[in-house]
């Protein structure tokens, strides 16, 4: 206890009652822990030390009425008015830290409210899907129905039942991913149309988009691409019917008046056969780096629909008779919208992609 210190009233003894050095004392150590107080925790905490039940103030007063009557008054005054000082500076000091939090927090948490929002990016349709939509909806137009079927597809499907026996050399002509299981990733849409006539008879006019893969990359062909096959069957179907429909075809998907070109070629089930080259898009015929500098780009197979195939998916071949075409839907794409790598279509590069939105 120290009792050396100046005070109002001078101790009497050493028992209680020695309160005026006392009370400066203890005011002068809470005002200094109250000043250095850091949070409302620890002023709460200094709140209680000295002004709550058991508190070092609470307690002097408590002992004020062991002092002779006439110190009492002065005595218990004094120690109010400490209470009084320690519970003002608690209360500033508390003011003061919540403004400090307050400032520090607008500080930190600061929102600029005038700045732009984060834009939510819009998507939008793949080229090939474009491309895919705008092919069906040419034939949709002219009464086509459009038809889908397996990308696992099995070997009768994919080869035989379109006159390609085993062993037959021409199945060298589509690089094949085969399965364990004997099963081949379609090497193109045909497969669709034996489907299609087994299921059911002529007259029949559909169109089958879809996936097919064939080992093969570079500039203008992937491993995956897209094919689009047309089949037609039904009584005094010929070429000509053929002719035009793929002229027209051309001409409604590029928009314009394009000349349209047919090579005698060689599929085996199709009889005759022919391959059919557009007038290239680029250049108007001129020759560019986009047709090589022929003027011309091939852009299906075709022909009129090998009497075996139809006989052997149960169509009477004296009857009937049909046409069938298929085409690179990726090819067409890239030729439309004169994109020099087939590639960039299948890397989802946002930048690329963006430009058909
Ligand atoms: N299926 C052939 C191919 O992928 C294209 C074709 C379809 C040819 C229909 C003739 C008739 O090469």
């Amino acid at each position: 206890m120290d009792r050396s210190g100046p005070g109002r009233h001078a101790p009497q003894d050493s028992e209680p009652g020695a309160h005026a050095p006392q009370v400066d004392d203890i005011r002068t150590r809470a005002l200094a822990e109250v000043a250095a107080a850091g949070d409302a925790r620890t002023l709460d905490e200094i709140r209680v030390r000295f002004l709550g039940r058991r508190g070092d103030l609470t307690g002097l007063l408590k002992s004020v009425g062991k002092l002779p009557a006439d110190e009492r008054p002065a005595a218990g005054a004094d120690i109010n008015a400490a209470k009084r000082a320690v519970e003002l500076a608690i209360d500033r000091r508390g003011a003061e830290l919540s403004q400090e939090q307050l400032a520090r927090a607008l500080e930190e948490e600061a929102l600029d409210v005038t700045l732009p929002g984060r834009r939510q990016g819009v998507g939008s349709l793949h080229p090939v899907t474009q491309t895919l939509r705008r092919i069906e909806e040419i034939f949709v137009g002219a009464g086509y129905e459009v038809v889908t079927g397996p990308e696992i597809e099995d070997d009768y499907h994919n080869f035989e039942a379109l006159n390609l026996p085993a062993n037959h050399p021409a199945r060298a002509m589509w690089d094949t991913f085969y399965l364990e299981d004997g099963h081949v990733l379609r090497t193109h849409t045909s497969p669709v149309q034996v489907r299609v006539m087994e299921r059911m008879g002529p007259p029949i006019r559909i169109i089958c988009p879809g996936r097919v893969y064939r080992r093969d990359s570079d500039l203008t062909h992937t491993p995956m691409f897209h094919q689009v096959e047309g089949l037609v069957v039904d009584e005094g179907i010929g070429f000509t019917d053929l002719k035009g429909t793929v002229v027209g075809f051309v001409q409604r998907f590029y928009d314009r008046e394009t000349e349209v070109r047919f090579r005698p070629s060689y599929f085996p089930f199709t009889e005759p056969s022919a391959e059919v080259d557009a007038q290239c898009v680029h250049c108007g015929g001129a020759g560019c780096r986009v047709c090589g500098y022929t003027g011309w780009l091939e852009v299906m197979g075709c022909g009129m629909v090998h009497p075996n195939v139809l006989s052997m998916s149960g169509i009477d071949p004296e009857r009937y008779t049909g046409f069938a075409f298929g085409f690179g839907a990726d090819r067409l794409a890239m030729l439309y919208y004169g994109v020099d790598d087939l590639r960039l279509l299948f890397e989802n590069d946002q930048r690329f992609l963006q430009q058909f939105a």
